[in-house]
């Protein structure tokens, strides 16, 4: 089955797999390109969390209650999570992978700092490398270019990649078709632009990097799905 993806802005996306769905770093609200979009219907099965900055964050106590998602991140989050009444975290660190039946999930490094809006200390900022038996696919959280990105095609095959393409705070688009090529990954899905000033990106630029190095780059529309 072919993974269904919705866009919820800035790096904030669900992807329903094998009739469970995974949201990825929840930042709905405070984000004004998405004000169409109702948390109160965002129902998922897992929520993976890549570091604790507000802008991936600021939705999570909320969705992980209505939700009762089992919040899937580094132990310093799911720490501060049972601190906000939410006891189901799954707790990983860098390097380590969980197997959850219809998926298993590796949590890989990001070149990136990490801690909450009110100063406390969320571990280290991460990325996940999800595979099911018929596909696998990065999610590169907020990181820099780094070479530690080698190391994913050593063990995985990926499908497609969600990579942050906004600059100022992560990789830029340049780094971006760089980094596609260290993960051996043709299809990426680009995030973290366009939600404040610093990271407003050209699309046309964009694409057109992107597909002078021979890769395709999709820049999805807030609250669109779409199957890859
Ligand atoms: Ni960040
Ligand atoms: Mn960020």
């Amino acid at each position: 089955m072919r993974p269904k993806i919705t866009y919820y802005g800035h790096s904030c996306f669900s992807v329903e797999l094998n009739g469970k769905s995974i949201l990825f770093d929840p930042f709905i609200t405070p984000n004004p390109n998405a004000s169409m979009i109702d948390i109160s219907t965002i129902q998922p099965d897992f929520i993976l969390v890549t570091h604790g900055h507000g802008d991936h964050t600021a939705d999570l106590v909320p969705i992980a209650k209505q939700s009762k998602a089992q919040v899937i991140s580094a132990y310093e989050i799911t720490e501060w999570l049972s601190g906000q009444g939410i006891e189901n975290g799954l707790p990983m660190n860098i390097g380590g992978s969980i197997n959850l039946g219809f998926c298993t999930i590796k949590m890989v490094k990001a070149e990136h700092s990490s801690s909450f809006s009110d100063g406390s200390y969320a571990g280290n900022a991460a990325g996940f490398i999800i595979q099911t038996s018929e596909s696998s696919f990065y999610y590169a959280g907020d990181t820099a270019l780094t070479l530690d990105m080698q190391l994913i095609p050593l063990s995985f095959n990926l499908d497609f990649a969600f990579l942050p393409i906004g600059d100022n705070f992560t990789m830029g688009i340049e780094d971006a078709v760089k980094s596609s090529k260290l993960i051996d990954c043709k299809k990426i899905i680009g995030m973290h632009f366009d939600t404040f000033p610093p990271i407003e990106i050209d699309h046309k630029y964009a694409y057109d990097q992107f597909s002078g190095a021979g890769l395709t780059l999709i820049l999805p529309l807030i609250n669109q799905t779409f199957e890859l």
